[in-house]
């Protein structure tokens, strides 16, 4: 069995913290063969530093999947050709920098490909479609493992349980992020897809999808801009476990993770 840890949305320092408390014992917990975690917001909400990826790396993080925020560090453009671990979502335009997929290989020497998608409704209204994207990647995946991960980054639940359906039996997991906010739902379908439409942040929930909460409420309320700022209290960490049958790829078990940061 493979067992995979996924990490919702990394938010700021609360989100970083967290996950630096809780991965070494999720991993022993879950006997997890990778870890994988949404990293766009955890440079202060918005992006990624390489000094942030490193340390992300140093402390358990295998892969790296993205969102709308990939780019909001300007200087990710520069080092994602350099680091095939870090994902940006698969259908940006072919010349752009850095991959939406990538070919891991557990401890025992098992393959699973890991796919990184933007959804297309109420997101960027100009990326190539999701489900075109993938589906022009994935029978070339499918050649080198039957064990497909994909991070939808969307934003509407109904969008996501049809990329969940689209891709039932020929992916093991489609796991929703973007919204920060956990959804409920996780199942297994048919085909052996196992599926959640959102993972939830890891980052503080005192606070409007881990931003200062009086700064988001002033900004709904007076209209007037003002710049976001990442919430300072305790993080809380949402995830997921799902085991996936490397002979088959299909999924045997989903359960959703939650952890709670410790100490002041
Ligand atoms: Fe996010
Ligand atoms: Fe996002």
């Amino acid at each position: 069995m493979i067992n995979i840890i996924f990490i919702g949305d990394i938010v700021g320092r609360p989100g970083r913290r967290v996950l630096a408390q809780h991965i070494d014992a999720l991993r022993d917990n879950y006997e997890a063969d990778l870890v994988i975690a949404n990293v766009e917001n955890a440079a202060a909400g918005f992006g990624i530093t390489s000094k942030i990826l490193d340390d992300l790396f140093n402390i358990g993080v295998d892969v790296m999947t993205s969102g709308n925020h990939i780019w909001d560090k300007q200087e990710a453009l520069e080092f994602i050709d350099d680091e095939p671990r870090l994902l940006r979502p698969l259908n940006y335009p072919a010349d752009t920098p850095g991959s939406g997929i990538y070919l891991a290989t557990t401890p025992q020497g098992e393959k699973v490909a890991i796919i990184n998608l933007m959804g297309a409704v109420f997101m960027h209204p100009t990326l190539d479609c999701p489900f075109t994207a993938i589906d022009s990647v994935l029978d070339k995946a499918r050649e080198h493992t039957r064990c497909v991960f994909v991070d939808f980054h969307a934003e509407v639940t109904s969008e996501k349980m049809a990329m969940a359906w689209h891709l039932d039996n020929r992916a093991s997991a489609v796991i929703g992020t973007h919204t920060h906010i956990p959804t409920a739902d996780e199942r297994i379908l048919p085909g052996g897809c196992a599926t959640l439409s959102d993972t939830g942040m890891t980052g503080c929930y005192d606070s409007v999808i881990g931003m200062d909460k009086d700064i988001s409420v002033q900004k709904f309320v007076n209209k007037l801009p003002r710049r976001f700022q990442v919430a300072s209290g305790k993080g809380s960490l949402r995830g997921v476990h799902v085991s996936i049958d490397p002979q088959t790829g299909r999924a045997t078990h989903i359960e959703r993770i939650n952890r709670e940061e410790a100490g002041s």
